[in-house]
């Protein structure tokens, strides 16, 4: 039977059993404070002041709670910015009521919810030695922790304001109540580079189509923006992926010189070993296109590349994992699942 790691030591080698000791309060709590305002942009206060004229409207105070509030930084701006009431929970206690928000949120005023919620992966939990404090909520079926806060404020609040991982957008989360979406390019908090951002849900009556902005630009509806991803290549199988002596190469990360994006190569024009392809590999492969002669490949390379790069021009990269950081340019990394490799590979094929 394995070994029960103590709490606080995540495991940073399976083959050399090497743990580092980690804040465990901190790591189980998600408590990485937003340090930046860039969050309140233009159609995030725009949404904002519709949701306190329709708290107004009904003859209620304009009011705001944050179940997660931390140093209450967002709470505290809020006031500022329009001198609506506020209060908070946390579990932590501190300056707020002590309230796990993450079993239930009373919201007895009907406030807007405004938030930045604990985030943590039910593997990063495991890994990082702090399964053992937050087992509970995981045997609910939820495989993040920012997922179950985001629907305990949906279940308690009409608005709800919540800055969450940028995975949010390609996660199967339900996205009807949602509105508006600021993608936020740059760093909110002090103490780690997660991508950002802003999503901001109505009641199911007010919501529209999910308009997405990168920053203060608009984009487009989420529904148009996740089109570019098509059907996920469910039409038969034309590729096999992880194929160490494949015929194409696939580069499925952008690399953070920013000489090297993601690209589909001959095999010949990749310089990544075919040794370490495994069946699990996800950001460097090589695949095998068995319907094509090696005189088509050097066609299909230039069709998916093409097809490739007019996604990620359409969507803005917005249907792309981000993927650690920024590249040298200052373009945010990102990843290109096989889901969506295999619909570029079946078009350029078709
Ligand atoms: C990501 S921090 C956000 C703090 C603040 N809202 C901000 O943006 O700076 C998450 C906060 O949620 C609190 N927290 C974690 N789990 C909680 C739970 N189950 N119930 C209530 N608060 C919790 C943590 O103590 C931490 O202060």
């Amino acid at each position: 039977m394995a070994k029960r790691r103590p709490v606080g030591e995540m495991l940073v080698s399976v083959q050399l059993g090497r743990v580092v000791q980690i804040d465990a309060e901190k790591v189980s709590r998600g408590t990485f404070f937003t340090t930046d305002d860039r969050w309140l942009n233009q159609p995030v206060k725009e949404f904002l002041s519709f949701a306190f004229l329709e708290q107004t409207s009904v003859g209620k105070t304009a009011s705001v709670l944050d179940p997660f509030a931390g140093d209450g930084h967002l709470l505290e701006v809020l006031a500022e910015t329009y001198g609506v009431e506020t209060s908070g929970y946390d579990i932590a206690g501190g300056q707020w009521p002590v309230n796990d928000s993450l079993k239930k949120v009373p919201n007895p005023q009907g406030s807007v919810i405004v938030t930045n919620p604990p985030y943590l992966a039910n593997h990063s939990a495991k890994r990082k030695g702090v399964n053992s404090i937050v087992a509970s909520y995981f045997k609910q079926g939820y495989d993040n922790l920012w997922k179950l806060a985001l629907d305990r404020c949906l279940a308690s609040a009409d608005y709800v304001v919540a800055i969450l991982p940028e995975t949010f957008l390609l996660s199967t989360f339900p996205k009807d109540r949602l509105a508006v979406i600021s993608v936020i390019e740059g760093q909110l908090f002090d103490d780690t580079d997660a991508p950002a951002l802003v999503a901001c849900f109505g009641p199911a009556s007010v919501s529209g189509a999910g308009s997405v902005f990168i920053n203060e630009r608009l984009i487009g509806s989420l529904a148009r923006i996740m089109e570019c991803r098509g059907k996920g290549g469910r039409r038969g199988k034309p590729a096999h992926f992880n194929i160490p002596d494949g015929r194409i190469g696939l580069r499925a990360v952008d690399g953070a010189d920013g000489n090297t994006p993601i690209e589909f190569l001959l095999a010949e024009d990749f310089d990544y070993p075919r040794s370490r392809v495994k069946v699990s590999s996800r950001l460097m492969t090589y695949l095998e296109l068995p319907t094509l002669t090696d005189a088509e490949l050097p066609g299909f390379v230039i069709r998916a590349n093409q097809l490739l790069n007019s996604i990620r021009v359409e969507s803005h990269d917005l249907v792309l994992a981000p993927f650690k950081g920024n590249m040298k340019n200052g373009r945010r990394r990102r990843r290109l699942d096989y889901e969506l490799a295999r619909e570029i590979i079946a078009r350029s094929l078709s």
